[in-house]
């Protein structure tokens, strides 16, 4: 009996040796201190013995049982230890390295200057649309007073898709105002909607002109709606987004379109007005184009031009982003430089 608890104890202490985790250990103390447990079936059996012997082998019994409950007790510790306690254990996590970077993402500067104007004007009340960069003659240009063979078509170097008769013809649309009609076609008076969105146009690029580029155009249609309002509106715009300090100017242009029609500029950030390559020595950048929407434009979807009244507008994104962050090459927009991105 003697040397069964030996054995007992050994085997015991040998399985101990070999468990790695928290699991293992309580499988081993059912297996050997549980209620059916190698140790208490032998504890039991004591029972049957004459006294002298019961004495001696129950004392041997419970030091064997005492020893490997501290034995359990040490190898639990043990097995929490490397997580917590012990910094530079093989094993273990190190909690006193550093941790290690996790790269983040972060919205292109566009998107950035994007989001800001279209918070402005939805703090003016205006809702925000998105339309078809695949567009048809028709709104793109013949429903905005631009018929087949209009000079002003020039204004417009057209990224054709396909071309149908008239206005069936396809193209990438090369502004967002066709939006403008399509707005209208749909919905009746009082409109006040902004579209942003990509735009087209076969062009070389220069330091202020790409080829896809973004436009937020803006239209407002009711009731008495003047050219105060529309001025209003957009040198509002101006000072949210540069600051009460910046210079507007304002001033006569022509769009099909609109009558009358203005350019809007504002002060050059990059020479404060002394003129250099970013505004062509003039002091000025050109942000955007509006005016009063023209009455034929309005008579076309149906909306009686001598009852309502309405302005448009379509500004340049990255035009306005280069002032805004002072960069003088529009084309680092699309060169997808990370150095260059990064820094937003
Ligand atoms: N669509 C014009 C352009 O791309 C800008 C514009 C929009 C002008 C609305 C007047 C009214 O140049």
């Amino acid at each position: 009996m003697l040397e069964q608890l030996k054995d007992l104890h050994t085997q015991a202490l040998e399985e101990l040796n070999k468990v790695e985790n928290p699991r293992e250990l309580e499988l081993w103390r059912i297996r050997h201190l549980g209620k059916k447990g190698s140790l208490t079936k032998v504890l039991r059996s004591l029972a049957a013995l004459p006294l002298e012997e019961r004495r001696k082998k129950g004392a041997q019994a419970n030091e064997i049982k005492k020893s490997l409950e501290s034995s359990l007790e040490e190898k639990e510790k043990s097995l929490q230890e490397p997580l917590f306690t012990s910094p530079m254990h093989p094993q273990g996590l190190d909690v006193t390295l550093p941790g290690r970077p996790i790269p983040a993402g972060r919205l292109h500067p566009t998107t950035q200057i994007l989001n800001e104007i279209c918070d402005i004007f939805r703090n003016m009340g205006f809702q925000v649309v998105e339309g078809p960069d695949v567009e048809w003659d028709y709104y793109n240009f013949e429903a905005l007073n631009i018929p087949q063979h209009h000079p002003a078509r020039d204004m417009f170097a057209t990224m054709w898709i396909d071309t149908g008769m008239g206005g069936k013809a396809r193209l990438l649309r090369t502004h967002t105002s066709p939006m403008q009609i399509r707005l209208m076609e749909k919905e009746r008076p009082p409109i006040r909607t902004i579209v942003p969105g990509r735009i087209y146009r076969y062009e070389a690029t220069d330091s202020t002109h790409e080829s896809i580029f973004y436009q937020v155009e803006g239209l407002a249609v009711d009731k008495g709606i003047t050219m105060g309002d529309l001025k209003g509106t957009l040198f509002d715009f101006c000072h949210c987004l540069f600051g009460e300090e910046r210079k507007v100017r304002f001033r006569c242009d022509y769009f099909p379109f609109v009558e009358p029609g203005v350019e809007v500029a504002i002060g050059c950030s990059a020479c404060q007005g002394a003129g250099c390559r970013l505004c062509s020595h003039s002091g000025w950048l050109e942000i955007l184009g509006a005016g009063m929407v023209h009455p034929d434009v309005l008579a076309r979807v149906n909306i009686d031009p001598k009852i309502y009244s309405g302005f448009a507008f379509g500004l340049g994104v990255e035009r306005i982003a280069m002032l805004r962050y002072g960069i003088d090459h529009i084309r680092l927009f699309y060169s997808n430089d990370l150095r260059f991105l990064k820094q937003f």
